[in-house]
């Protein structure tokens, strides 16, 4: 631990003595973490992001040519053959690992605890956990081998989540192969540059995005842990979207075959203004920009026939070579550009002692995100995929993008795959979906799979609620 006289004169040197302002009066236990917190900040990089994200509040600067990228049509195009075949190859051979990103302080959702517990489907309640681990332990089981599962975690919720999967007895994988990799954080800062104490002894912080799974992945020894398992690729999903396929043979085929370092799959837009970040190409590499940076006018463009320039969304669907995020993290971190956002961040004022809840943004919150890694590959590749097969996110406790939205959306999906192998699924006069319909990964996590084996004379009512179980029984309610 730094001496408090040293502490003291590092934090001056920068301006930031303030958040000592209680530390003679705290007890050892707490000077401790204090320091600790206080040790751990680069300080030439604190005096940047203030310099640079709170004082200035550099704009983003729309780049000067901007190119639609190019994307392999949802069927895989012409080599989606031998992609789905090169994939399947790599699952078998335990080449490729499973990475949830699952640090987010899900504020929007509201709910009490990690998102990853929050129970998402329509008939079982399962939670999103257990709606990836089956998904994962399907792939294990049809091309036996073991596929590790890597969990990104923050600070704030790194202690419930294990909670959570020790509960559950790990949804039945080996705890050896769920690796929790906890995340990095970043100060707040006010908006005149100060850094916020959230209690006498602690600085107020939060998870650095989801970029900061990169340096995560590297500091935590996963990165390690995978070259030592034999794996090339890395399966990276967010913990928010039930819809999303996990371990897809013909993304991971088509990222292998094109010698990506990074993938992406690419949604067509529902609107030009849909707030997801746009695939641009700049400089000849694949860009995402936001939706927010996006003039209006350069997203409704149009091409010569019409269609939409920039047409494709980012879901958060990638797959890294392994080696690049060892590339990206040769220094021991990777400092991706940072975005900032201004939050209501509580504190303890440094004069009084008071703790403050402020009614409006106080504090900038700077994070890193995962898909500002795209220039720096030298390759990569996106596949476009369906919005009604693997997007749906929880992100909303209602409205767009909420439990409610996304029920709905499952159960489409699984009647459709229920439909395309034969089985009768109850429709309302609307055509809509009359009954709650789940279907168990372990049973058939997709619909050429459910086709290869459900019994087509089954029958469900209207009203129903109708599971079929990782052995293909019926259960529901
Ligand atoms: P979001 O950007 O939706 O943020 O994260 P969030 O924290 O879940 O929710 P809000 O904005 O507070 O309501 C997208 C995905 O990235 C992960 C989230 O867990 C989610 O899977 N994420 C986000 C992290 O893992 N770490 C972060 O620091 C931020």
């Amino acid at each position: 631990m730094t001496a408090p006289d040293e502490l003291r004169q590092k934090l001056q040197s920068v301006g930031q003595e303030h958040v000592l302002a209680f530390y003679d009066e705290l007890p050892k236990e707490h000077q401790e973490l204090l320091s600790q917190q206080i040790d751990a900040l680069d300080f030439d990089l604190l005096n940047e992001w203030v310099e640079t994200y709170v004082r200035r509040k550099t704009a983003f600067e729309i780049p000067a040519e901007l190119q639609p990228p190019e994307i392999i049509p949802s069927d895989g195009g012409p080599t989606a053959e031998e992609a789905r075949k090169r994939g399947e190859e790599l699952l078998a051979a335990g080449k490729v690992a499973a990475f949830v990103v699952a640090g987010g302080q899900g504020t929007r959702l509201g709910y009490e605890g990690p998102k990853g517990c929050f129970p998402a489907t329509p008939v079982v309640k399962k939670p999103l956990f257990r709606l990836f681990a089956e998904q994962i332990r399907a792939a294990s089981i049809r091309h036996g081998v073991t596929i590790p599962w890597y969990i990104l975690t923050s600070p704030t919720n790194d202690t419930a989540t294990k909670a959570h999967f020790r509960q559950n007895d790990y949804w039945s994988f080996d705890p050896k192969d769920v690796i929790f990799v906890m995340q990095g954080t970043m100060p707040a800062i006010d908006f005149n540059g100060k850094l916020l104490l959230a209690r006498k002894y602690r600085l107020a912080v939060s998870p650095d995005g989801h970029g900061g799974s990169i340096t995560a992945l590297r500091k935590s020894g996963a990165l390690d842990d995978m070259a030592g398992r034999g794996i090339e690729h890395i399966s990276y999903f967010q913990v928010d979207n039930p819809l999303v396929r996990v371990l897809d043979p013909l993304f991971i085929g088509l990222h292998d075959l094109a010698g990506a370092e990074m993938s992406a799959k690419a949604l067509p837009k529902n609107d030009p203004m849909e707030k997801l970040g746009n695939f641009c190409v700049v400089d000849g590499k694949v860009n995402v920009i936001e939706y927010s940076d996006l003039p209006e006018d350069l997203a409704r463009s149009c091409l010569p026939d019409g269609r939409l320039k920039f047409s494709a969304g980012s879901i958060a669907i990638h797959l890294f070579q392994r080696a690049f995020v060892e590339r990206l993290t040769e220094g021991g971190r990777c400092l991706l550009p940072l975005h900032r956002a201004d939050k209501k961040v509580p504190y303890v004022d440094t004069t009084t002692g008071q703790s403050i809840q402020p009614e409006a943004p106080n504090a900038v919150k700077l994070e890193m995100f995962v898909f500002d890694a795209f220039p720096l590959a030298e390759k990569t590749m996106l596949l476009e995929t369906r919005r009604q097969e693997e997007f749906s996110p929880i992100k909303n406790m209602e409205g767009v993008d909420s439990l409610a939205t996304s029920l709905h959306d499952q159960v489409r999906r699984w009647a459709k795959w229920l439909e395309a192998a034969g089985v009768s699924v109850p429709r309302d006069a609307d055509g809509h979906v009359a009954a709650a319909i789940e279907i168990s990964p372990l049973y058939a996590d997709s619909a050429d799979e459910l086709a290869k084996k459900v019994d087509k004379t089954i029958s469900i009512s209207p009203g129903q609620n109708f599971y079929l179980g990782s052995r293909g029984q019926i259960g529901g309610a």
